[in-house]
């Protein structure tokens, strides 16, 4: 008798509940569902055999990039969110340590001289709209010392290495709750007490990043490189950066759902894209998957997806123009990331359930879906546990405060071969 293994299934050995997801430069800078170092790495051993070039068209920090990268690998991420660029570029750009340290020992030098009073800084203080809603007078000064200092370092790597520090920074040292993505404002009682020393969380970022650089310099045994870019996966890959069937493997966490109703990335990083002057800080969500609402319903002619939609239209027509302006942006995306795979390559999307109006959307399905159509073929797809708090399990899907429901337990590994195109 032929014993049939089904393609979807639990396995725990993907869940890596005790690993250390800080090695190397992955310790680099929080951001919203990152995924571990462990999947991609795994991804990349028992898929990724004799692979040259992995894309990641959805990169956020570089957590792929620079697996790849570790293993010799060349790779090519994108993302709409500037901030997301800057520090996947740094996690995947070497910088000799000598050069770092002596970039370090002169930040020291600099910090000291400005505690004991020797240098007085005279910074000018950005303009953007609510700085003082998110930031305490003080604290404003020193971080635009710190901008300042950051302008005027001359090697571009060794400026973005402090500017990822810096973002960071900005995010402790402003009137944020610190655990939550989204912005809250501390209380009142909080703000009172809250005077946080600017100069000394930058020192600790730094150093803390200059191990991790150094670690991944002992890691990386070979001149593999990452490029980044910003080109929307939605409408276009560039052939000159990505011709036809160039790619190999792709390793990649997309967005689960439009970032009004599920993680606000732009939202996330709008205060350090603000410092950084980064021109789109305010457009990333507007641009991001599903971002520009469409009115109006159209069906997939995949069963699970029309019939979410049909129920969710029963309920609240609105909710389900987001559901459809969301996958109508993810076909065309997954069509055009399609078309960039080699023949016999492997594309591997880590997704989310999520649940709208307390209905459940199979995302794994979805995309499992959109890849055949493009005449992909279904290898497996891995059901892992997310035991680090990375995802926000909580969020409101009825967009009323207090309402709050579970999703996001699982993920989902949707793992394709392009085959027969
Ligand atoms: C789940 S995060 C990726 C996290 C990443 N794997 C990591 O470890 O940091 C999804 C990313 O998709 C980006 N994104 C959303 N819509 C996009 C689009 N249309 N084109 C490119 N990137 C997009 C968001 O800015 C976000 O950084």
């Amino acid at each position: 008798m032929r014993v049939i293994t089904p393609k979807k299934y639990r396995d725990e050995t993907w869940d890596f509940r005790k690993a250390n997801t800080k090695e190397y430069t992955h310790r680099f800078h929080p951001y919203p569902a990152m995924m571990i170092p462990q999947i991609a790495r795994r991804l990349l051993k028992e898929f990724g055999e004799g692979a040259r070039l992995l894309f990641d068209p959805y990169c956020g920090t570089g957590t792929s990039l620079v697996e790849a990268n570790l293993k010799g690998i060349d790779a090519v991420g994108t993302d709409i969110n500037p901030l997301a660029r800057l520090i996947a570029k740094v996690k995947t750009t070497v910088i000799p340590l000598d050069v770092l340290d002596s970039y370090l020992k002169d930040f020291n030098n600099f910090v000291f001289s400005v505690r004991l009073g020797k240098i007085r800084p005279d910074p000018t203080i950005p303009k953007f709209k609510n700085i003082d809603y998110w930031f305490k007078r003080e604290t404003q000064y020193w971080l635009a010392v710190l901008k300042d200092y950051i302008d005027g370092i001359e090697d571009r790597d060794v400026r973005d290495f402090f500017k990822v520090a810096f973002s960071e920074t900005v995010r402790e040292v402003s009137l944020t709750r610190g655990s939550e993505f989204k912005l809250y404002r501390k209380s009142e009682k909080q703000i009172e007490r809250f005077n946080p020393d600017v100069l000394r969380i930058m020192s600790e970022k730094l150093l803390r990043n200059r191990e991790g650089m150094a670690e991944y310099i002992r890691a990386k045994r070979n001149d593999a490189k990452s490029e980044i870019y910003g080109f929307n996966t939605v409408h276009n890959i560039p052939e000159d950066i990505l011709p036809p069937e160039s790619v190999d493997i792709v390793i990649t966490s997309p967005p689960y759902g439009d970032s009004r109703t599920t993680v606000a990335y732009g939202q996330f990083s709008r205060l350090s894209n603000q410092w950084l002057g980064f021109e789109e800080a305010n457009e990333v969500d507007r641009r991001s998957m599903g971002g520009l609402r469409r009115r109006g319903i159209r069906y997939f002619d995949f069963k699970p997806l029309d019939e979410v939609i049909r129920r969710i239209a029963d309920m609240d027509e609105g909710r389900a123009y987001d559901v459809v302006s969301f996958y109508d942006d993810y076909e065309r995306s997954i069509n055009n990331v399609s078309r960039a795979v080699r023949r016999g390559g492997v594309v591997a999307y880590v997704v989310g359930n999520r649940r709208v109006k307390g209905i459940e959307i199979p995302n794994d399905e979805i995309t499992r879906e959109f890849f055949e159509r493009n005449g992909f073929i279904h290898l497996k797809t891995i059901v892992r546990e997310i035991p680090n708090k990375r995802m926000p399990r909580r969020n409101s899907p009825t967009n009323v405060a207090g309402r709050t429901d579970l999703t996001m337990l699982y993920e989902y590994i949707v793992i394709l071969k392009a085959n027969g195109r």
